[in-house]
């Protein structure tokens, strides 16, 4: 009888990426995902330990499961509880001597081991189960497997056929990051930059597009320091890896590629935007602050000028292309002309959505031990600031597209009956009443309604027959 895999993912799209192969991974042991956690067989939960609070969430959710498999187990039914992703990685031993009845802890790079460690489990469990335990009942029991190696050998090598499908999907193709910038935990939970052989991300592109995928996005922790083993036995950049995609993979309409570093912004993949039709003209470029001693600080190893440039040259080559970024205010030792030189970097690029946040002390990194950590009251003010200059730039975007038509991508049915809701290139969502038909299609909107973060539209009389057209673009929003 099948067995169900509940799977709580928090974090980064590669988080929902890793979730998805963990899925892959115990589908031969007969789990198939359930939308019920109180009824699961199996709970993962999948964490993110990028800002506080993420190990004081999972120890609470942990709490919440240890109850829930009580409850299941005067049913005589039983669940194995399993730990993944960044926190597990960061706290493992943590986690083990606060919850000993744990089932399972693993890090984001030993995954492929999961069937092992679930047979291991089911086994410890069962034997357990059927006898009396001294701590009073079997809820105080866990297998106890704890598995954070950095192993030599590459999970993605031993990575079953993906299951996953849909018009659009993730493919991780560079895992890690060996920047260290002095905030950030990424570079201990994920380990050293690796990057994917190109033999391997087609098939997997094939494999996805076979399934319905017409939009991949190519992720990373720093996917454009991507250089991985091309089919030639040569080093390939991301700029050679996404042209050989575009040729090589037939009806995949749409590519994208998250999350870039300003230093890795080659010539060859800035020229790729501009010669490209499949990459969509949209860029994720985080550049954190606008103070150039705050980069220092950081050890970003760029300059806000440096950041500006890379803009103007996206923008030559490929004139309608909208930026995304991510931003820390509150960095230890920030002043109030660190923060305004920020806002001037903002309002200077123009953002169609960005992501702002508290500077959080994460332990262990050296921004933690630095002094003149800012008030909280500061970091609230600037954060408050800073995010109603980049909602009014989001909204600014977004009206500049109504009265265009844009190309948009259905992905999925919509809130209303009758409506499906799909992604302009840029990334906004666009609702539209169309069939079921449309779904994992490519179709004209004329953009007629401008909702708070969506957008509504009709079809329009002139449909691309096949592969691309071309479209009105929205003008630059912010000069
Ligand atoms: N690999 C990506 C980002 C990873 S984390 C990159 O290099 O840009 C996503 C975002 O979380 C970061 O861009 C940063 O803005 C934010 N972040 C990371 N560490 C943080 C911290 N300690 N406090 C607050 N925000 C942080
Ligand atoms: Fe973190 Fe910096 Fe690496 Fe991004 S580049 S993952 S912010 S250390
Ligand atoms: Fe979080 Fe790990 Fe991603 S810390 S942001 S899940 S790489």
């Amino acid at each position: 009888m099948g067995k169900k895999l509940f799977i709580k993912t928090y974090g980064c799209q590669m988080n929902v990426y890793d979730s998805a192969r963990m899925a892959d991974l115990l589908a031969p042991l007969g789990y198939g995902l359930t939308e019920d956690q109180s009824d699961a067989d199996m709970v993962i939960l999948n964490t993110c330990h990028i800002r506080e609070k993420a190990a004081d969430k999972t120890f609470s959710e942990l709490g919440r499961l240890r109850a829930q498999r009580h409850e299941r187990q005067q049913a005589g039914k039983d669940t194995i509880i399993a730990v993944a992703g960044c926190v597990a990685q960061a706290e493992g031993a943590e986690i083990m001597r606060r919850v000993p009845d744990i089932d399972i802890v693993l890090g984001p790079q030993t995954y492929h081991r999961l069937p092992e460690m679930v047979a291991r489990a089911t086994r410890a469990r069962a034997q357990k189960l059927m006898q009396p335990s001294a701590f009073g009942g079997e809820r105080k029991f866990g297998a106890g497997i704890l598995d954070t190696d950095f192993p030599p050998e590459s999970k993605f090598d031993f990575l079953p056929e993906t299951t996953t499908e849909g018009s659009t999907a993730f493919l991780a193709i560079q895992e890690g990051c060996d920047k260290f910038c002095t905030f950030c935990v990424v570079p201990y939970t994920r380990g050293a930059e690796f990057s994917r052989p190109v033999a391997q991300i087609a098939a997997e592109a094939r494999h996805l597009v076979a399934r319905g995928a017409r939009e991949i996005t190519l992720l990373g922790q720093n996917v454009n320091a991507y250089h991985g083993e091309g089919p030639d036995g040569a080093t390939w950049s991301l700029a050679r890896l996404v042209r050989y995609l575009a040729d090589e993979v037939p009806d995949l309409l749409r590519i994208r590629y998250t999350t870039s570093h300003p230093r890795d912004m080659d010539d060859a993949l800035i020229a790729a935007h501009g010669e490209l039709p499949q990459l969509m003209p949209f860029l994720h470029l985080p550049v954190q602050s606008g103070s150039d001693r705050i980069l220092a600080e950081m050890n970003r190893q760029h300059t806000a000028d440096h950041f500006r440039r890379i803009v103007d040259r996206l923008r030559k080559a490929r004139p309608d292309l909208a930026l995304s970024s991510d931003f820390i205010v509150g960095f230890p030792g920030e002043s109030d002309a660190d923060h305004r030189a920020t806002l001037r970097l903002i309002e200077e690029i123009g953002f169609a959505q960005s992501f702002s946040f508290k500077y959080s002390a994460r332990p262990g990194t050296p921004a933690a031990m630095l002094e003149k950590q800012v008030p909280v009251a500061v970091m609230d003010a600037r954060l408050q600031e800073m995010q109603a200059l980049l909602e009014s730039q989001l909204m600014a975007f977004n009206r500049a597209t109504v009265g265009k038509r844009v190309p948009v991508l259905f992905e999925r049915a919509g809130k209303r009956p009758g409506q499906l809701t799909g992604k302009s290139p840029w990334l906004q969502p666009v609702h539209a009443n169309l069939s079921a038909d449309c779904l994992g299609r490519e179709i004209e909107i004329e953009i007629t309604e401008l909702g708070h973060y969506s957008l509504g539209g009709q079809p329009t009389d002139h449909q691309p027959a096949a592969g691309h057209a071309v479209f009105d673009q929205p003008e630059r929003a912010i000069a």
